[in-house]
């Protein structure tokens, strides 16, 4: 069996399209994974450009297998990702080791194009000709859901990409031109998918899309369904009990999604709204398209709908221009929404965006000392929040072993915390996975919680799922 190694950098979509090269690549040529690189025919990194360094980073990465090739020339060497998608052919130029350049929208390609570059490594051996290397980094759009396997189940939770690029062009960000425009997978396809995934055992769901609330997916049958329709159809397949979905972009936020949160209870009480900034200038600036007023408006319809909702957000420090007042402004947004989490960022210019043409005149050590000052306020408050939960019950899915202790058993709560709690008799504890569980919270650590398994009848557990 040739064995397959892939590395991934940055997002949930970037590790979901590299769990899709591993299902396609062992469908297509039998390739198992492995997490050593040094034993591996085939090596891929799944390349993200979101943030800084993002070349540099993948050259340093590439200059270590070079040394691996240089062992073992059998070896081939594919970039993906979204640096791939902006370098393309340069990538080829910069380290001529490398065998094949392919985008995200064009990964379904990747047998294919391995089997050009073994067709010419033949063809140089009997010296016919140069050893050509394979660039496709285009975005044929939907092309590539139609080509990729049915996804491989081995957990009870999954993650399916319902809608995948971006057209909303915020000032600062380069996902448009990588990943191309937005454009969402058929409604019949993606029920199909996750109605086989239920039948594999899978229990939780992820819907992804880097503005997954924009769904707008055509139906076989005419039409199209919204993100709030889809949401019901995918809570209502037998055996799915939890469903999550992740990026949303508050532009998208419409009455009928925040209602969903009151009537659907498997759709888990958590939402990652990414706000950006709190100062209505910098969101201008960055074209975000809604002020904070109008932010802190769909947190309370939110909130209307499912009161215990945990929100979390993605901001920016330090975008150009970025006063004391305006980063006043986030703390203030802060404040006032109470976050359980945030990935936080000090702005970083990228080539190509609108923003990179604008002075960059935040010194970096007021970006670091901010992005310092709203990280620890954000886990003051997510510690908060974790503290208040002790002494409640939370309805847990079942995942298996606890990492640090195989006699214990761990799960999620909705709200994302990990729960490691004893297990039950050996023999009932292999049963409980899988299973939704009630688990009383008898304390919180720093990165996880503590909890006491509640009786549960078991009829009860498989009806929640
Ligand atoms: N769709 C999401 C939304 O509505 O904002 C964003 C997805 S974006 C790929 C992920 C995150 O990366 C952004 O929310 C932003 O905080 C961060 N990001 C993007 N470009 C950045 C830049 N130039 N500098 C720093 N952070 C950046
Ligand atoms: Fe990027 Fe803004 Fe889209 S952050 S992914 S251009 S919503």
């Amino acid at each position: 069996m040739p064995k397959l190694h892939i590395k991934t950098f940055g997002c949930q979509m970037n590790e979901y399209d590299s769990s899709r090269m591993t299902d396609l690549l062992h469908a297509s040529h039998g390739y198992q994974t492995t997490a050593d690189a040094r034993e591996a025919d085939l090596v891929l990194l799944n390349t993200c450009s979101v943030r800084e360094k993002a070349q540099e980073k993948v050259f340093s990465q590439l200059g270590q297998w070079r040394q691996l090739k240089l062992r073992r020339p059998q070896m081939v060497i594919g970039v993906g990702g979204c640096v791939a998608s902006q370098e393309g052919a340069m990538i080829l130029r910069r380290a001529p080791y490398v065998d094949m350049v392919f985008g995200p929208q064009t990964l379904h390609r990747l047998p294919a194009m391995l089997d050009r570059v073994f067709a010419a490594r033949e063809k140089t051996a009997q010296k016919q000709k140069e050893t050509p290397r394979e660039v496709d980094v285009r975005f044929p759009e939907i092309e590539k859901f139609d080509c990729l396997p049915p996804p491989r189940a081995d957990g009870v939770k999954a993650f399916v990409s319902v809608m995948e690029g971006c057209s909303k062009y915020c000032t600062f960000c380069v996902v448009p031109y990588t990943r191309g425009t937005e454009f969402s997978r058929p409604f019949d396809d993606v029920i199909t998918e996750i109605y086989e995934l239920a039948e594999r055992g899978v229990r939780e769901v992820t819907l992804l899309g880097q503005n997954v609330n924009g769904y707008r997916g055509a139906r076989h049958a005419g039409g199209k369904m919204n993100f709030a329709e889809l949401l019901h159809y995918v809570a209502a397949i037998d055996g799915i009990g939890r469903v999550r979905f992740t990026t949303s972009h508050p532009l998208e936020c419409t009455p009928q999604l925040a209602r969903a949160f009151a009537d659907i209870p498997e759709l888990a009480g958590h939402m990652h709204l990414p706000a950006q900034s709190g100062s209505d200038r910098i969101l201008r600036a960055m074209k975000r398209g809604y002020t904070a007023a109008e932010y802190v408006e769909w947190i309370a319809q939110l909130r209307a709908a499912r009161p215990d909702i945990s929100i979390s957000s993605d901001f920016i420090v330090g975008f150009p221009g970025e006063t004391a007042e305006d980063f006043a402004a986030t703390m203030e947004l802060i404040e006032r929404v109470g976050y359980d989490q945030s990935f936080s960022f000090v702005y970083s210019a990228r080539p190509g965006t609108p923003a990179a043409e604008f002075p960059d005149d935040v010194s970096a050590e007021e970006k670091k000392a901010r992005l310092a000052k709203l990280q620890k306020r954000i886990a003051e408050m997510s510690a908060e929040i974790s503290a208040r939960m002790v002494g409640g019950t939370e309805r847990i899915l079942v995942e298996g072993a606890s990492r640090k202790d195989e006699s214990r058993l761990s799960g999620r709560t909705e709200n994302n915390r990990v729960v490691n709690f004893d297990a039950p008799a050996k023999s009932s504890a292999e049963n409980l996975r899988g299973e939704f569980v009630r688990v009383k919270i008898t304390e919180a650590l720093p990165n996880s919680l503590r909890g006491e398994l509640l009786p549960t009848d078991m009829a009860e557990s498989r009806a929640a799922a």
